[in-house]
């Protein structure tokens, strides 16, 4: 039987429970589909930062290299200093990785769920590819005379021809493949998101869009400012089908993303090193005040188990799993995707489960 090696990262906060309900669903995918994995589980959170001091060491990053994939829930402790876990561990994935692509479908799955009156489904269909390894990441920067008052704090962004080229490349491609596979038989759209009027070095990114472009002729290229990127996601999101852009433009409009399928506990994400071990969460954060509650929305961390057996080729068990989730929030069972949906942690994993054994 194909096995997987998963290396699995729960975290903080909510972390630890959504993950459960996505090993649930893994586990059913499992038998009914026929392939196995081998999960490996790794203590790297802030809450595991305050008992040991211990970040997460380069041999652990090494280790890594050697998984199919990596599974995280979510990472992020109150008590810790702000952003030296989540460097440590999803950037240490991402920039340790190379995991250069972070892909984000932004999917509704049924009409109540979207905050916009009169949208559908069919109008709330697209995907961001964030580039994940460059930009305003790049943690190049610092201060000088901290705390004076003649402080100084700088910080760079870096494009680098080929980082932006191979995330522009890969979304190309994407479009490509998502118009081939598409029942509506739309022309692929790539739509380039930048603010190269103001910060004109992000012409690197306008070049490179319109070289690469011309290996996909089949492809349309479309532009838009960020700013106008997000008031177009709300006015006529059904105008999107592929977008492209840089780390920090991808981090913000795809929680507004988020927030047009229904919410923050939906959403789900691939960091991607095509070919390679990638690294598959929900987008929302560890969300302290709902920890340990059994209150939480799984179904981020259950679609991003979807992302991950369609990327390591299990088809079959994505499908079901994706099925099973949208006939749940079509029917209404699962009502909405955050805390008042009146249904727990546990019983929105095993509602999946029992659909997806059900044959939806
Ligand atoms: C995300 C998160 C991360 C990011 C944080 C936790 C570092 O917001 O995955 O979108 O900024 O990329
Ligand atoms: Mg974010």
């Amino acid at each position: 039987m194909k096995t997987y090696n998963v290396g699995l990262i729960p975290g903080d906060g909510i972390g630890p429970e959504v993950v459960n309900e996505g090993l649930k669903v893994l586990n059913t995918a499992m038998s009914l589909d026929g392939f196995a994995c081998d999960l490996i589980e790794y203590p790297y959170s802030g809450t595991y930062y305050l008992k040991t001091k211990e970040l997460v060491p380069e041999r652990v990053i090494d280790e890594w290299r050697k998984l199919d994939a990596v599974f995280l829930g979510a990472i992020g402790h109150p008590d810790v200093e702000t952003g030296l876990v989540e460097r440590s561990v999803i950037l240490g994935l991402r920039f340790g990785l190379d995991l250069y692509i972070n892909l984000r479908p932004i999917k509704l799955y049924a009409s109540n769920l979207c905050p916009l009156k009169d949208k559908k489904p069919a109008d709330i269909d697209f995907v961001v590819v964030r580039e994940n390894t460059e930009g305003l990441y790049a943690q190049i920067g610092g201060f000088l005379k901290k705390g004076t008052p003649d402080e100084v704090a700088t910080v760079t962004g870096v494009y680098t021809r080929k980082g932006v080229e191979r995330a522009i490349r890969y979304a190309y491609e994407y479009a490509r493949q998502r118009a081939a596979n598409s029942p509506h038989s739309k022309a692929p759209r790539l739509t380039l998101v930048d603010k190269s009027n103001a910060i004109r070095p992000q012409d690197i990114w306008t070049r490179a869009f319109a070289e690469v472009g011309q290996e996909y002729p089949d492809v349309e290229q479309d532009h838009a400012y960020v700013d106008a990127c997000t008031m177009w996601m709300i006015k006529n999101p059904e105008w999107f089908d592929t977008m492209v852009t840089t780390n920090l433009f991808g981090d913000i409009i795809t929680d507004l993303g988020a927030m047009l399928q229904g919410g923050m506990g939906i959403a789900a994400s691939g960091n991607l090193h095509p070919g390679r071990t990638s690294m598959f969460e929900p987008i929302h954060g560890s969300a302290p005040k709902y920890a340990g509650k059994n209150m939480a929305c799984p179904l981020g961390a259950i679609m991003a188990v979807s992302m991950m057996l369609e990327y390591l080729g299990e088809r079959a068990a994505a499908l079901r799993i994706e099925n099973a989730v949208s006939h749940l929030l079509v029917s209404g069972a699962i009502p909405s995707v955050d805390s008042r949906s009146g249904l727990s942690t546990t019983q929105i994993g095993d509602m999946v489960v029992e659909t997806m054994r059900a044959g939806n």
